[in-house]
């Protein structure tokens, strides 16, 4: 087989075998493809598009490019979740330390800031010490004394999703259903999740921009997931204004521990909520979602979720005299405000913009090579729908003596807009597909 021919095929437009995919898939991980011959493969998969069977062998191939986990001997139904990425989207913080703490194991493998979007990997590194590199035996061995972890993508669990992950961030080939599906789901499959919970984002700060495309996902997803006896849900929840109201990764990690303590802002802790339920009932500690609800409810009202964070984040070597005194920790030197030039309601909040001019503070990367500065960041104070008059702070911009606040402020003006009526707010969580 030569991958010449494969590009060449996929060019014209024809189906892949199973196979090519799996030659391409091994091929490309053991590094005898060149990254520019996967590029030109990825790009000729994302414009001509990939069929139901290509996306699961794709999907196949990566899961079982390295090895793959086998969690039976821990008790229990283990459940993972995923997003499909957004801007402050810290939910994996929450979710994670409250549905562990209702006794179900968390074994979840995440990423790094993809384009736009945050990434959980990078919010939890701004922790000192916290550790996301590990091997298996550390992998597992967390997940049974401590019922939680959550690692980086990893060298021996789906290290063709790595390879692929950063390669389709430079080349501009993130946005394609297929490619989202085997991304996610073949991370799913090698880290050995019972049950798959998915958060597909859907608008402005999302890779999804249509509910059309959202739905075509979730279905690619729970095909894939059901089809390997993977109990898998999908919620498709909205990302047309960033999540919550901070965007930059201490940032987040602050309002996350809000959240858990039992307050926050009102959207994050919804979608909280719902995926932390579904959870809870998947891992079958409930008879329903509903009753979960009530479940997790009381495990942050009664202090057990934080309990469990707090335990989580030593157990990962995070230090605790951090996460004690999170308020002050990795404060940023400036913080500038942002605010309303006129008296109306907030319109609009273009979150793929906010999560640019994070990104252009040092929350996200430029390059391959960026490194991540943990304290910069924006702090929203007035969310979509909210009224505001003429001078009211709608956000902080939090910074190291950046160069360029002019151009940040200008950017803010061009994607966040008022106006003289009140805008009702897109729903939150549109569906749930089982
Ligand atoms: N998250 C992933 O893990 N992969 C993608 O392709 C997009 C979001």
């Amino acid at each position: 087989m030569k991958i010449i021919d494969i590009i060449d095929k996929k060019k014209k437009g024809l189906e892949l075998s199973k196979e090519e995919i799996h030659y391409f898939v091994n091929e490309y991980t053991n590094g005898n493809i060149p990254d520019y011959q996967a590029s030109a493969l990825l790009m000729a998969m994302f414009i001509n598009k990939m069929t139901p069977n290509e996306t699961a062998n794709l999907t196949l191939a990566m899961a079982y490019s390295g090895q793959t986990l086998d969690l039976s001997d821990i008790e229990g139904v283990k459940v993972d979740k995923h997003s499909t990425g957004g801007v402050g989207d810290k939910v994996s913080l929450v979710v994670a330390p409250i549905v562990a703490s209702c006794g179900i194991p968390v074994a979840k493998m995440s990423g790094r800031g993809l384009g736009f979007t945050g990434g959980t990997i990078d919010k939890l590194e701004s922790i000192e010490g916290f550790k996301t590199d590990m091997t298996i035996d550390e992998f597992k061995s967390y997940v049974k004394n401590h019922g939680i972890v959550i690692s980086g993508q990893t060298d021996e669990l789906a290290p063709a999703d790595k390879k692929i992950y950063a390669l389709r961030d430079v080349t501009s080939t993130v946005d394609d259903i297929s490619l989202i599906a085997a991304s996610i789901m073949s991370k799913k499959i090698a880290s050995g999740a019972d049950a798959i919970v998915l958060d597909i984002k859907v608008g402005s700060g999302a890779f999804m921009k249509t509910i059309e495309d959202a739905e075509i996902l979730a279905k690619t997803m729970v095909s894939i997931g059901n089809s390997l006896n993977r109990t898998t849900i999908c919620i498709i929840s909205s990302m047309d204004e960033p999540l919550g109201f901070g965007i930059g990764n201490i940032i987040e990690v602050r309002e996350a521990i809000e959240v858990l303590k039992g307050n926050g802002p009102k959207d994050l802790v919804e979608v909280c909520l719902t995926i932390s339920s579904i959870m809870v009932y998947l891992g079958k500690k409930s008879n329903s979602i509903e009753e979960a609800r009530e479940i997790v409810l009381k495990s942050i009202n009664d202090g057990s979720a934080y309990k469990k964070f707090r335990e989580w984040i030593e157990c990962q070597k995070g230090k605790l005299s951090v996460i004690d005194n999170i308020s002050e920790y990795r404060k940023a030197s400036n913080i500038d405000i942002f605010v309303a030039k006129e008296e109306g309601y907030i319109s609009s909040i273009n979150a793929q913009e906010i999560g640019k001019v994070a990104m252009l503070l040092g929350a996200g990367r430029e390059t391959k090579e960026s490194i991540i500065d943990p304290s910069v960041g924006l702090i929203f104070e007035k969310k979509v729908s909210d009224y505001v008059r003429a001078g009211d702070v709608i956000c902080q911009i939090h910074h190291n003596n950046y160069g360029n606040i002019d151009m940040i402020m200008e950017h803010l003006n061009k994607n966040i807009n008022i106006s003289k009526q009140k805008q009702t707010k897109s729903e939150l969580i549109y569906k749930i597909i089982k």
